[in-house]
């Protein structure tokens, strides 16, 4: 069969069909609340905090305008300040990070693991220092990082974990949800997650502490029922200056998406190993790993692509065929972050904090020696977008592609031969779609 690039047929003709983001169920709820003015501070939002953390098998939720500020509350929380070291992927979304400068910390790039394409306790234990206040580990994907080695060594240097769970609400480890295992768990609810709020985030804990001061940071009107030994209820007046409240429309919208998250996600898992059985002969392919005694879930299909099992083809053109058969997919962009302006350049916060802060007394450089983080940054793409209500043809269909493409890989190295280089090499740049070819 020839390549839809080269003339040929397209494999995929549908687009996937996805779950409906609003659940029905929210639609009554959320009309109540708004006939009823329920629009800002409503029951709904502290009901779904106690379900979601009793779902997690946490004490306490939290619920955020978003999940980047529940990363900024998680480390606020657990007393990440001035000068403090925080330990993170470059591999992953900005706002994993971002937060660290918005405590006036300092972020300290770790590499990942090449097959889990997360952090683990050997690369983080190559860049502890005694400044290390704490850690973020990112669940990149759906699939759980190999946690309890990384607990162990937190415990070891005395170190508090952030678990970021955008992507993986419902993955567990050992038979216990993942952002039970951290100080704080954090969630995104956002509209592209696979729990979602529209926007929204949500922090979990089981100290009772951490969420009086993430309370404390962005919530001033729960102050007021702290116990009076509280040492943060002289802030209920003013709060910490921040504002970190969730609109409970959306909330409602998360708390009946919770109720049918197990089923949707056993439907995905199981769409997403069907098709990694699928292309278990695709050697130019590699899965992402999961860790013994895991269970992933599969928000996103995420694959390192090996040119070398592909006679070096380019991914870029790799991409664009993918593209032309009807792939919906793409690169991620993740793997960049040590190299943006706001690692590289001091002093968006005036006088050279925080990179350059005098309370860090170290002079501030990203790490750039994350050779895995390198090649999955050019490498790692998304291969099929999420499978929701599909039938196996669908999937069938994608696995069929990619077998095209390495049954005609000669016509498409001949192809590639005459393009210039720039067309060979062009950058798919951050959160490109494969689809940005057409
Ligand atoms: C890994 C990761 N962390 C944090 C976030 C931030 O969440 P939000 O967009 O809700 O602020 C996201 C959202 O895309 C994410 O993917």
């Amino acid at each position: 069969m020839k390549l839809a690039l080269l003339g040929g047929e397209k494999t995929i003709t549908k687009a996937p069909a996805i779950f409906p983001i609003v659940p029905d169920a929210a639609y009554k709820t959320v009309e109540e609340m708004m006939k009823k003015g329920a629009i800002s501070m409503s029951p709904v939002t502290k009901n779904f905090e106690e379900k979601f953390a009793n779902y997690i098998g946490r004490e306490y939720g939290l619920c955020m305008c978003n999940g980047t500020t529940s990363i900024q509350s998680a480390l606020f929380a657990v007393g990440v300040g001035t000068g403090d070291e925080v330990i993170v992927p470059s591999f992953t979304f900005w706002a994993t990070v971002g937060p660290v400068v918005a405590c006036n910390a300092i972020p300290v790039f770790a590499d990942v693991d090449l097959e889990l394409q997360t952090l683990t306790a050997e690369t983080i234990e190559k860049v502890i220092t005694p400044k290390t206040k704490a850690i973020i580990i990112v669940h990149t994907w759906g699939t759980p990082c190999e946690i309890e080695p990384i607990i162990e060594l937190a415990k070891k240097h005395n170190i508090k974990v952030v678990e970021d769970c955008s992507h993986a609400h419902g993955a567990t480890y050992h038979g216990k949800k993942v952002g039970s295992f951290g100080d704080v768990g954090c969630f995104s609810l956002q509209g592209s997650k696979i729990l979602s709020a529209g926007e929204g985030g949500i922090l979990v804990t089981d100290s009772k502490e951490y969420y009086e001061r993430a309370c404390a940071l962005g919530h001033y009107e729960r102050i007021d029922g702290f116990s009076p030994d509280s040492e943060y209820k002289k802030f209920a007046g003013t709060g910490l200056g921040f504002k970190h409240r969730a609109n409970p429309l959306g909330i409602a919208i998360a708390d009946a998406g919770l109720d049918v998250l197990d089923e949707r996600n056993e439907i995905r898992n199981n769409h997403g190993k069907l098709l990694e059985s699928l292309l278990a002969d695709v050697d130019f392919l590699k899965l992402q790993r999961t860790p013994d005694n895991a269970e992933r879930v599969y928000a996103y299909h995420y694959m390192r692509y090996v040119p070398e099992n592909l006679k070096n083809l380019s991914v870029t053109t790799l991409c664009k065929a993918l593209a032309a058969e009807g792939v919906a997919g793409g690169t991620c962009g993740y793997g960049r972050l040590h190299k943006a302006p706001l690692y590289t350049e001091s002093g968006m916060f005036g006088n050279g904090c925080p990179l350059a802060c005098p309370h860090y007394g170290k002079e501030y450089k990203p790490n750039t020696d994350m050779p895995n983080t390198e090649i999955l940054a050019i490498n790692d793409i998304m291969i099929a977008p999420r499978f929701e209500n599909v039938g196996r043809e669908f999937i069938e269909e994608y696995a069929l592609a990619y077998h095209k493409i390495a049954e005609n890989i000669d016509d498409l190295l001949e192809y590639e031969e005459k393009l210039n280089k720039e067309e060979k090499t062009k950058d798919l740049g951050i959160g490109r779609s494969i689809n940005s070819f057409k």
